[in-house]
């Protein structure tokens, strides 16, 4: 920026700066909303507005029609409004081979306990690579919509989704008092080469691919500017109802087309798992012709009842799977190979490519894992390889294609950023970091992940800000991000950092003190504990004090706090390990006494379960149900806050006792345990 002062500025000079700094603002802005990339402090930025300003004010004439100051909420700092969905928007698994597609469909057979022979009449649509959104009508009229989000929360863009032709803004009266109508927000090829063509006549950067441009066009926080993106919108299923609309995925879809919306006309009911996979083949023939980018087939479970008896497990419905397509491949030249440590200190080695497209994204970047990897590729700086990208995972190299003249590359024995030594644990492939806490790299890792999206998710505190603010020595542990209002003024003298920016860090940091225990728990950065377990571990443990009673002391591994946090559906030994592990260690310990003291962690709020009969009941099943498999009855036992159990002990509520029940039986009545037949099961079900 030039430091002129604007009083002494000519007229050209102000016409001149004016222009750049429309361009400058302009690209900032699409860092930070399109790319969620920003490559500026938020102070900086401000100066870049503020300066803006400053010109105009001083030539009014000059102010130009594009000004950053003339765009409705164009400031950066806004931002969208917070909707929780009413029902969550779920993700999809995947299928990667037609073995997965059979395995899918024999799960489905298994749980819903069909006779062989049973026709599933399964719906076949393309699986649209664009960003999903929900339309909220309530009294027939488009009241709010929202994009996904995490699923439970989205941001709420109901003024840039009226700008979409293909979203009526009137339903039937036959659509009742409620219905969320939600499908997918793409943008079509041809569109985005048209839209990317006027981007580089306006010397504005290109859209890397229709994806990101349908999700920078509908993520405006000017709708005017939605407006004149060319988006379109299709509509695949519903989110809350206040009457059914169909008993059938089908139904549905014919329903919403006579409404108006957009169906995609590829979409099939089919009958057999053959004709699943012709329609799947049918439409990768097509997919190159197709004017919008499609990157797989989803298959649904027609039928509505089934899809409810089905439920969803980890977030994906078990009713429905999406059959990617192959992922698509190229060639390009290995630079180098660079070694990057993560925040549990492993050692990972990235390779540096000449830039190249793969199906549209342009790689420059790949995963080799781990020292094997590159062994077992014989990769050697200068070769030339093919890589792979699949939707949205980090393109891998998958094979070495023709030799270069570079020299064998040597896997370091010490961790590149802090000198320590990098060992292997036994039977693993990783090369760790053992510099824990001093190891600035894990650190910097750690304090990231504290701050990320699913953990403490601080708005305006970003990776860059945290690099920063550690490589300055203002921040070394999380528990300092929260001690940050006392080095207010330290903030403050920070280049880029005024006084508004830094009142506004702090009252957004103010407001993440109150976490809930699932959040807290995944921002610790345990080793192997995602979102998932964290879930898991709060759902059981419910609040921090009994997961600092119980985690730590599960380092006995005979000891009832290891049995309890096995006794966890879907938390396995090697998880369990690592949670005693990293409780019971004391730098940790600190860590947790320290981040105590000054948040306040919510107990866990699961679902309202008041009602159910069975909530926090042990229950055993045994024998054969004849109205659901046991992993159903499991199941709904489970959503109805029960927990399942394989043996009968003295901790049983209850056994349900199916047809050839066994000797569980005896076992039950001999510790007067109570016993149901099938009936009693389902009268709890239906209460
Ligand atoms: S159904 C309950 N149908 O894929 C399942 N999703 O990986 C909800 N998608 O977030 C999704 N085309 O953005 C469904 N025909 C289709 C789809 C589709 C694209 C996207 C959607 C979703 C993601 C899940």
């Amino acid at each position: 920026m030039t430091s002129k002062p604007i009083s002494e500025l000519k007229e050209d000079e102000a016409r001149a700066e004016l222009d750049r700094l429309a361009k400058e603002i302009a690209y900032h802005d699409r860092l930070y909303h399109t790319e969620d990339a920003p490559e500026i402090l938020d102070g900086d930025y401000d100066k870049l507005r503020r300066r803006n300003e400053s010109i105009e004010t001083q030539f009014p004439t000059l102010v130009r029609a594009d000004s950053p100051s003339k765009q409705i909420g164009g400031k950066i700092s806004a931002q969208f409004k917070k909707v929780e969905h009413s029902i969550p928007m779920l993700s999809l698994s995947n299928a990667f081979s037609d073995d997965d597609v059979v395995e899918f469909d024999n799960r489905i057979r298994r749980f819903l306990g069909l006779e062989p022979g049973t026709i599933i009449h399964t719906v076949a649509e393309p699986k649209i690579d664009g960003l999903s959104a929900t339309l909220r009508y309530e009294q027939g009229r488009f009241a709010l919509g929202a994009t996904r989000g995490d699923g439970t929360v989205g941001e709420q863009v109901t003024q840039n989704l009226r700008t979409i032709c293909d979203i009526p803004n009137v339903l039937p009266l036959d659509a009742g008092s409620v219905l969320e109508i939600r499908g997918e927000v793409y943008m079509a090829k041809s569109d985005f080469r048209t839209l990317n063509d006027r981007q580089k006549t306006l010397e504005q950067k290109p859209f890397a691919n229709p994806r990101n441009a349908a999700a920078g066009s509908l993520r405006q926080l000017n709708p005017d500017i939605t407006a004149k993106r060319p988006l379109r919108f299709f509509a695949y299923s519903a989110g809350e109802q206040s009457i059914p609309i169909s008993d059938t995925q089908w139904g549905f879809l014919q329903t919403l087309k006579r409404w108006g919306f957009q169906v995609n006309p590829l979409t099939r009911r089919c009958t057999s798992i053959e004709e699943i996979l012709s329609v799947y083949n049918e439409i990768g023939t097509k997919r190159s012709e197709l004017d919008y980018e499609i990157d797989g087939v989803v298959y649904k479970v027609d039928n509505f009842d089934y899809q409810n008896r089905l439920g969803t497990v980890s977030r994906a419905p078990r009713w429905a799977v999406a059959h990617k397509f192959p992922a698509e491949q190229a060639d390009t030249v290995l630079d180098r190979i660079d070694i990057q440590v993560g925040r549990t200190g492993a050692l990972t080695p990235v390779a540096h490519l000449k830039p190249v497209s793969v199906g549209g994204v342009m790689v420059s970047r790949a995963t080799l894992h781990n020292e094997d990897e590159i062994k077992r590729l014989g990769l050697m700086p200068g070769d030339t390889v093919r890589i792979q990208r699949a939707g949205d995972v980090i393109p891998q190299v998958v094979q070495r294609v023709t030799e270069g003249c570079g020299s064998a590359f040597k896997f370091p024995k010490n961790c590149p950023v802090c000198g320590s030594a990098a060992v292997r644990e036994p039977d693993k492939a990783v090369r760790r970091c053992t510099g824990g806490f001093n190891c600035p790299a894990q650190t910097v890792e750690r304090l990231k992940h504290f701050i990320s999206r699913d953990a403490f998710d601080i708005e305006g505190l970003g990776a860059t800000h945290i690099k920063d603010f550690y490589d300055n020595g203002i921040i070394n542990a999380p528990s300092d991000i929260f001690n940050l209002k006392h080095q207010r003024q330290a903030l403050i003298c920070r280049d880029g950092w005024g006084e508004q920016s830094t009142s506004k860090l702090l009252q957004k940091i103010e407001k993440r003190r109150r976490i809930s225990l699932d959040r807290f728990i995944y921002a610790l950065g345990i080793p192997s504990v995602g979102r998932v377990t964290a879930k898991l571990l709060a759902k059981h443990l419910r609040c921090f004090t009994m997961l600092r009673e119980i985690a730590p002391a599960a380092i006995e591994t005979n000891g009832p706090s290891h049995q309890q946090l096995l006794n966890i559906d879907g938390l396995g030994p090697v998880v369990a390990k690592d949670i005693a592990v990293f409780f019971s260690d004391g730098k940790n310990q600190k860590l947790l006494d320290d981040l105590n003291n000054i948040l306040e962690i919510q107990d866990f709020s699961g679902p309202d379960l008041d009602g159910s009969p069975i909530q926090s009941k042990v229950i055993v099943f045994t024998g054969t149900l004849e109205n659901m498999s046991r992993n159903e009855a499991k199941a709904r036992a489970e959503q109805l806050g029960a927990r399942v159990t394989g043996s009968i002990s003295q901790k049983t509520d209850f056994v349900v006792a199916g047809n050839k029940a066994g000797t569980k039986i005896e076992k039950a009545a001999a510790l007067g345990v109570k016993i149901l037949d099938e009936k009693a099961w389902l009268s709890i079900l239906d209460m």
